[in-house]
């Protein structure tokens, strides 16, 4: 009898602790914020819409499909640079700030597409690019004039090393040295990307000033925030110190999360950001899981997310960005289940797949060949039904693949040039790093948008600047509307599901039998939702078994890629290749 009611006792202590959890992790809800709830979609201008006749996409081209981003229902346009450059590196060199490109158009033409979002409910981020500027930029002219020039220490200089060469071993993210010898005064100067990319020097007080007056000037135009170009690398080692013997190749890390950084956020975001009602993402090379929540903590003040780059590193050999490697689904599980852990209560995560500089996503991680529509669709599934703010890159959502890149000639990206170069200077295998590049260059996601049937794709009525992927004929906008279960219809019912359900935005994330090779299945437990996601990742027919705390429950189709809802029975799902599946409890 004792032993009775000692475990009775030990029983309702077990509830109180549980009881207890429970309202811990109720108290500890996600924080409601609009750009938590927010759909990003990335315009890669040069590429998205021709509107002149050039060749080159355009700022009234974007104006002019501003219909077609609504009714994908987008909420809010990344908008790559914009600005004044000799585009050495398309645009993410700028020569000046607060001028736009020739190519794209006038400062006119910038207030119609921001009025334009606007009054359709949308909103502008623009790409901030402040690590570095153009070396056609006023303050890098003036600053190699010479050593006491007033802009010298806008630019981070340096004598060369005894030997004459570099001040130490870096390397360019394109190749190379990362310093350049600038004659006129005999120093190095310091370029983590393209010589024509010198970097600002963080540490001077009147780049800073200069940088935040800028942001101001177009904040108070009324853009909605900022994408952070590198943001991780503004703030240098001041020994500079060359990579040590045994180093492992991870430069990005190493370059990354300067001593001065997080004062230089967290003044910026006193100084600017925290003035306007915006939202900022950082690209965050180098910044691994136990630095993201130092960029992201809310209490931090510094920015609302970041990208990391973990997953975009899944298929390519540590160390060596040029190899690629196999992986497997439960890697892929696994580094989202990382990233959502450590991100849970402490910051919030950024959720994509791809961008301008990665390849295509149906290609890298679903299965152009065999099930293109299929693993388009179920990428479209995992982007919309996890914990964190989805980004869309254009013609990802009319499932656009990489492109028949043949020769170096019909590559544009400066990082492949230089590394081609680069290979070929040292008599490399040029035909595998051709191979390598066909599969990863960054060409893949630059190739013009696939507007229609018509020639350049509806584009352009001139010749691009960059080929047009030959399948345009196949896939393009205007016959993904006309199909009824296109890609493009999938991803507006998938959005607009999303947006009908916060739970999808904000509730747990709780990932299901994650050494599965096959199945990608999680539950999202919203405050008045729960949802089970379930997703076949293999061109195979699987039949997925439900863990208990899964299987018992009443679960109803609410949104299905092959719109033929299997329910699930005995706590089974039976997939189709490729085939994912929204189940809501009832
Ligand atoms: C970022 C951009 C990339 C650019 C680089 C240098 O990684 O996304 O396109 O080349 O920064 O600005």
């Amino acid at each position: 009898m004792k032993s009775f009611i000692w475990s009775f006792e030990i029983y309702l202590l077990g509830l109180l602790i549980i009881g207890c959890n429970k309202m811990e992790s109720s108290q500890k809800a996600e924080q409601q914020n609009w750009w938590k709830e927010a759909i990003v979609y990335e315009v890669y201008p040069r590429s998205f819409n021709d509107s002149d006749g050039d060749g080159i996409g355009d700022l009234q081209g974007v104006i002019q499909k501003l219909d077609y981003l609504k009714s994908l229902g987008v909420d809010v346009i990344w908008l790559g640079p914009m600005y004044q450059s000799p585009n050495a590196d398309n645009g993410y060199d700028i020569s000046n700030y607060e001028k736009i490109m020739d190519e794209f158009g006038t400062m006119a033409d910038f207030d119609s597409l921001l009025a334009g979002l606007h009054k359709r409910d949308m909103k502008l981020i623009l790409d901030l690019v402040v690590n570095h500027t153009s070396d056609e930029h006023r303050w890098f002219k003036e600053s190699r004039k010479s050593k006491d020039n007033p802009y010298r220490d806008f630019y981070i200089w340096k004598d060369p090393a005894p030997d004459g060469g570099p001040p130490n071993n870096w390397v360019s993210y394109f190749s190379g040295s990362a310093w350049q010898m600038d004659s006129t005064t005999n120093q190095y100067y310091l370029h983590l990307f393209a010589k024509k990319q010198p970097d600002l020097n963080w540490d001077n007080p009147a780049v800073r000033d200069s940088i935040y007056s800028m942001m101001h000037f177009w904040l108070d135009k009324g853009v909605d925030g900022f994408r952070m170009d590198v943001v991780s690398l503004y703030s240098k080692d001041p020994d500079f110190p060359s990579f040590p013997p045994d180093f492992n190749g991870d430069f990005a890390h190493f370059y990354a999360n300067g001593p001065h950084e997080h004062e230089y956020l967290k003044e910026m975001n006193r100084r600017v950001l925290s003035q306007y009602d915006i939202m900022t993402v950082g690209e965050a090379s180098g910044v691994n899981l136990d630095e993201a929540p130092l960029y992201v903590s809310p209490d931090r003040h510094e920015l609302d997310m970041i990208f990391q780059f973990e997953l975009m590193g899944i298929d390519h050999q540590s160390g060596n960005y040029l190899e690629h490697r196999d992986w497997k689904l439960p890697e892929f599980k696994q580094i989202i289940t990382k990233w959502d852990t450590a991100m849970a209560g402490k910051g919030w995560n950024s959720i994509f797949l791809g961008n301008h500089d990665n390849p295509r996503i149906v290609s890298r991680f679903g299965d152009d060949e065999n099930y293109r529509r299929e693993s388009a669709k179920t990428l479209a599934t995992f982007l919309m039904t996890m914990r964190g703010t989805p980004y869309l890159y254009q013609g990802d959502e009319l499932g656009m693949t990489n492109a028949p890149f043949k020769t170096i000639n019909d590559f544009r990206d400066i990082d492949t040039f230089n590394k081609y170069k680069e290979i070929k200077a040292k008599g490399g295998d040029i035909d595998h790093f051709l191979d390598q590049e066909r599969m990863f260059g960054r060409d893949n996601a630059r190739t013009p948008m696939q507007w229609n049937d018509q020639p350049y794709a509806g584009f352009s009525t001139h010749e691009p600047w960059i080929m047009v992927n030959p399948n345009y004929t196949e896939i393009n906008a205007a016959k993904e509307d006309s199909l009824q279960h296109s890609v493009l219809n999938y991803y507006r019912e998938v959005i607009s599901y999303r947006k009908n359900h916060p739970g999808l935005v904000y509730g747990d994330f709780d990932v299901l039998d994650p050494p599965n090779k096959k199945v990608f299945a999680y539950l999202r437990n919203g405050q008045q939702n729960h949802f089970l996601v379930v997703m076949n990742f293999s061109g195979q027919e699987v039949t997925f078994q439900l863990p208990d705390r899964a299987a018992t429950r009443n679960w109803n189709v609410e949104l299905d890629s092959y719109y033929e809802g299997p329910s699930v029975k005995n706590g089974e799902v039976v997939l189709k290749p490729w085939q994912s599946v929204i189940y809501r409890e009832l």
